[in-house]
């Protein structure tokens, strides 16, 4: 595996059943604030060709990179009073190295064994080192929390395409499928309330204040916190509020 100093890219290799396949891993960004995620794959595209002999590109995905404030794991009990419930999280990306370390250290909590590590990764640790990283996550949870009720977008949509747009109450997550067909759903995170944000290129609506994310078609939960899917809305809701002006 190859990873670049600044980490924009990493780079691994397999054998897939029609000859060697290479894994690009590149363009993150925290949930919800990606921009034109198709856009982001287009640049990881562009950048491995400039690497590697490419032949086709196969695949793309998204997926969640859980990252702590401090950037060092939570792997122990998962509060000073909790027995028998503990936590491996917070890997960052490294979570073949250190979910083996959570394995080793989850055991010897288990076992009642001294591990010198616990501390090191103790998920109630204070630590001040993310004091400033923390504060900027709660300002950019809380802009997007009030700022992002105060959009209004006109309904019209091409293929594929999604918008939040008014409604009589609240906002509604607009998608004009494949196939022409739209689909509504709350525009609110059923975590916490966010509003949420239309991915390109995964189809989902995602959530920039902790990272839930919900199909566009059904509004099902593609990944947590959340774990309620998005209540459907009426077409007609919109309706309503343009003629209205
Ligand atoms: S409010 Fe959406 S994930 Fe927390």
């Amino acid at each position: 595996m190859f990873i670049n100093v600044q980490r924009t890219h990493s780079l691994r290799s397999y054998e897939g059943e029609s000859g060697p396949m290479a894994i690009v891993v590149g363009e993150g960004h925290p949930v919800g604030e990606g921009g034109d995620t198709r856009a982001r794959y287009q640049r990881l595209a562009d950048w491995t060709r400039q690497v590697l002999p490419v032949a086709e590109i196969t695949h793309h995905w998204s997926t969640h990179d859980h990252q702590s404030i401090d950037h060092v794991p939570y792997i122990g009990r998962l509060s000073p009073v909790s027995k028998h419930l503990y936590v491996a999280t917070g890997f960052g990306g490294w979570g073949m190295t250190t979910g083996t370390v959570a394995g080793l250290l989850l055991r010897d909590l288990i076992l009642g064994r001294e591990n010198p590590w616990a501390e090191v990764f103790a998920p109630n640790r204070v630590n001040l080192a993310g004091t400033r990283d923390l504060m900027r996550l709660t300002f950019t949870i809380g802009k997007h929390w009030v700022g992002d009720r105060l959009r209004r977008q006109p309904p019209e949509l091409a293929i594929g395409e999604g918008k939040v747009v008014a409604a009589t109450h609240g906002q509604i997550a607009l998608y004009r499928d494949e196939q022409g067909e739209m689909h509504a759903h709350s525009a609110t995170c059923t975590h916490m309330g966010c509003v949420l944000q239309f991915n390109g290129a995964e189809k989902s609506w995602d959530c920039p204040c902790h990272g839930s994310r919900f199909s566009a078609i059904d509004g099902r939960v593609l990944h947590g916190p959340a774990l309620e899917a998005l209540a459907r809305r009426e077409l007609d809701e919109i309706e309503e509020v343009r003629k209205a002006g």
